[in-house]
This record gives structure tokens, sequence and C-alpha cells, in this order.
């Protein structure tokens, strides 16, 4: 095994994350639950490959929070009861007799929801209608609607429903940790950006207001999860709907979001670019991972973003990150960590692969791999 390898393959151990290697599956909505959120056995089946492949780290697909604003997309799972929660707690036992942990990444879409069974129109921060369309990919259709301003009462419902999911996910469903999706245009990344949150509140205005939500959640979930399972928050400035977008406050903006966050009680923060090597803003040669971890020193940093080879997993621990996840290098290779210590040549995805839509357009996969 080469030194790179073995960096890659060796344990990590940190702020309650307990993981047999450094590279984990990325969470990717796979649309394969029942009408009314329950996993099926076709996701454990799809799971449970990465297990056996050697991956110690699984993060889910953005399960939905709560029976009100939060499901984005028909079939998408559900921690929003009991039940649906019990359906997950034998995958965990299997998964973590495996060898590998799951954490569930807990979604509120927000104004991008494009599918709700519980309520027929969508919120946001404030009343500005999301770029782009819908993704047909997950049976959108159209533009996205404009989604009505949340009221405070709102929000509190959004919190608790995070709050209550964890609970769920940790205590009935048997997840060794909780990510929130603070990443990729939904709800808390719309409270986030400045285009798309225009409140004059307290939830709106410079980058300190528009962050104070994503703390929030972090600091009331962790609080209620107790100081031993983890938590964590999901990163990013690109969209699912606009994947070019930046923060523009550059730097200054990182050191506020990244320092909020770990002062909030984050485990871990996991920051996704689309090549998560590049440098995050014009003007410097620092990408988001190194930004992340000089704001963040404390926390563990996860890295996303094509990063499919020993080479650039590597390169990507040593400027900031303790773990990588990989998303499409993972479809295309479930046993990924198998086929780095045997130093073969992983396969490259080819997007044919997705189930259960065959037939994916490469604009839409491009703006998810993006987001
Ligand atoms: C089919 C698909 C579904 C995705 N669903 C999610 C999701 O549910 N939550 C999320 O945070 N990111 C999601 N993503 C983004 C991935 O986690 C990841 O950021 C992206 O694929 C880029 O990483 P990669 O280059 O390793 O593939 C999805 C990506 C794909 C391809």
């Amino acid at each position: 095994m080469t030194d790179t390898t073995s960096l890659i393959l060796s344990p990590y151990d940190n702020s309650g994350i307990a993981v047999r290697n450094r590279i984990a599956v990325a969470p990717m909505t796979r649309i394969t639950a029942t009408e009314d959120g329950h996993p099926t056995q076709t996701m454990f089946d799809y799971y449970l490959r990465f297990a056996k492949g050697g991956f110690g780290l699984v993060v889910t697909e953005g399960i939905y929070t709560d029976k009100a604003f939060s499901q984005g997309y028909r079939f998408q799972p559900g921690l929003s009861d009991s039940t649906q929660a019990q359906a997950w707690a034998a995958f965990n036992r299997d998964m973590q007799a495996r060898g590998a942990h799951v954490f569930a990444q807990l979604m509120h879409a927000g104004a991008l929801s494009q599918g709700n069974i519980y309520r027929t129109h969508t919120v946001g921060p404030s009343a500005v209608r999301p770029k782009g369309k819908q993704m047909e990919f997950y049976h959108g259709n159209g533009l996205y609607p404009e989604p009505r301003p949340m009221t405070d009462a709102e929000i509190d419902e959004a919190v608790q429903g995070y709050v209550d999911a964890a609970q769920r996910a940790v205590n009935i469903a048997g997840f060794s940790g909780v990510e929130i999706h603070g990443a990729n245009g939904y709800l808390l990344d719309q409270f986030l950006t400045a285009e798309t949150n225009r409140r004059t509140d307290r939830w709106g205005g410079d980058t300190k207001a528009r962050v104070r939500l994503l703390a929030d959640v972090v600091s009331t979930v962790k609080r209620n999860l107790g100081s031993t399972v983890p938590v964590g928050i999901r990163i990013s400035q690109g969209k699912v709907n606009d994947y070019v977008s930046k923060w523009q406050g550059g730097e200054a903006d990182a050191e506020i979001i990244f320092g909020t966050l770990a002062a909030a009680g984050a485990n871990f923060i996991h920051v996704t670019e689309h090549e998560a090597w590049q440098p995050a803003f014009d003007g410097t040669q620092d990408s988001l991972v190194t930004l992340a971890r000089r704001y963040a020193p404390n926390v563990t940093i996860i890295a996303n973003g094509s990063l499919h080879t020993a080479g650039r997993i590597s390169h990507a621990l040593s400027t900031g990150a303790d773990i990588v996840t990989v998303g499409r290098g993972a479809l295309a290779n479930p046993d990924l960590p198998e086929v780095l210590a045997r130093k073969r040549q992983p396969k490259t995805f080819d997007s044919s692969i997705l189930h259960p839509v065959a037939s994916i357009k490469d604009a839409e996969l491009a703006m998810l791999a993006d987001g």
C-alpha cells in the first residue's frame, strides 16, 4: 500500500465520529421510498453494497423532517413519525455489524419542494421564486412556485421538525449521527443566501444574521441529542438550481459562517463544491475545505466534490479535510475502499446506472452534482 492509500484507509476517531477509514458515501437522493416516506428493501440493498465494499461511513439521501413543508420529492423517505423511523432500525443494526456507520441527512426543501404529500404550497424565507426549473428526474415539472414567506411560528415549527426527526433518527432508527442539510439551495441555504433571504427581522440582513437559523438548528439539535451523538451540517456555495452561486463576502463570509457553526457546537462540517480543490473565490488560492479548516479548527471537516481518485482524495486530506465523501464515484464503485486498497483504477461514473429513472438528463445530473 502506498502512503497515499494508507492515509485514506486509516481509521478516524474524533468528536464522537469513529470510522474505519477516511472515505465515506455522499448523500444521494434516489426517490425509491414508498409514497408515504418509508424506506424500502431496494434502498437497504443499495446502502448495504457500500458497507460490503469497505466504506466506513454512509450519509443517507436527504430525509424529510416533518409533515408540514419539509418534503422535497415524491418517494423521498421521511423521519416525520416513529413508524417511518422504526423502519430503518434493523437496517442500521446490519450496517453497524458490517463495520459501517450511517448518518441520517435531515432535509427541509423549503422553496425547492417539488413534491409534498402533506402540503400544496411551498414556503421559504421570502417571496422569491427560485431560479431555474423543477427537476424532471425527481418528478418535477415547470417553474418552481413562488414560496410564501415563513411566519415566526413556521420557523419555530421547522426547527422543532429537525429536533424531533434527529431524536427519532438516533433513538428509534439507530442512526449513528445526523447531518443537517444546510447546502445546495434547500431551506437553510435559502436563509443563508442574500438573494433568497430578503427578511428584515432577526433571520435576515448581513451574513451573521443569515447564518443564525443554521446555527440555531445545529445547537438545538445538539442540545436535545446530548454530547455523545455527532451532529454536523452540510454547507455549499452552489445550489441545485444555481450551481455557480458564490458567497458575496468571499473569505469574510467563510469566516463568519464556519466560525458561527463551530461555535454552535457542530461536530462536523461537510463542505461541498463542484471540484473541492478549486479556489473558493476569485482572488484566493484557498479552497472552501481549507477555509473551513481555518475558521473551524476543532471541527471535523468532511470534503466533497469530484474526489473520485486516490490522488484527489489524498490532496483533500492534506489541505484540511479529515474525511472525504464520494457521490458518483461511489455509485460507479460501491467497493471504492477495496479498489483503492488493491491499487486498482476506479471505474468512471456513467449516469445510465442511476435508478429508477435511467434516462436522467445530463444537464440535471450536472445540477445535482454541482449543487
Ligand atoms: C443522484 C444524486 C442525488 C443527490 N442527492 C443529494 C442529497 O439528497 N443530498 C445532498 O446533500 N446532496 C445530494 N447530491 C449531491 C452529492 O452528495 C454530491 O455533492 C455530488 O454528487 C458531488 O459529489 P461527487 O463529485 O462525489 O459525485 C446528489 C447527487 C447525485 C448525483
